[in-house]
């Protein structure tokens, strides 16, 4: 990963498979890349529900599903909640420049619970 000021290259925007849950690591960070048909995000890898892998989850390249108790997202909408899922995701800041993914993590995003089965 290249750093330019306190931006990081992920990849490269090419390198993501379509509908792609990738999990990265930036800055020794655990994070997944969400390659939607919309948008990318970048997120931690766990469920804001009770830490499941996200990394296991089911995207139709607009809707982000957890498989353990079926909570989704809008990835187009940011990570915002749909269906019976409670909380938004937690996003890093990203942008994209000349076909690039870029991330800028100062810290780790995590959620509250983050105490089992991940
Ligand atoms: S752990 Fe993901 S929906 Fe419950």
């Amino acid at each position: 990963m290249n750093a330019c000021n306190d931006w990081l290259k992920v990849c490269s925007l090419a390198s993501l498979g379509k509908n792609a849950l990738e999990p990265k690591e930036i800055n020794g960070i655990p994070v997944l890349v969400i390659n939607g048909d919309e948008r990318r995000l970048v997120i931690p890898r766990s469920c804001p529900h009770m830490s499941a892998s996200l990394v296991d989850g089911v995207f139709d390249g607009h809707v982000l599903t957890c498989t353990k108790h079926l909570w989704q997202w809008s990835i187009d909408g940011g990570g915002t909640e749909m269906g019976i899922g409670e909380a938004p995701l937690l996003c890093y800041e990203t942008r994209e420049e000349n076909g690039d993914l870029y991330c800028r993590v100062t810290e780790e995003l995590r959620y509250e619970h983050e105490d089992e089965d991940f």
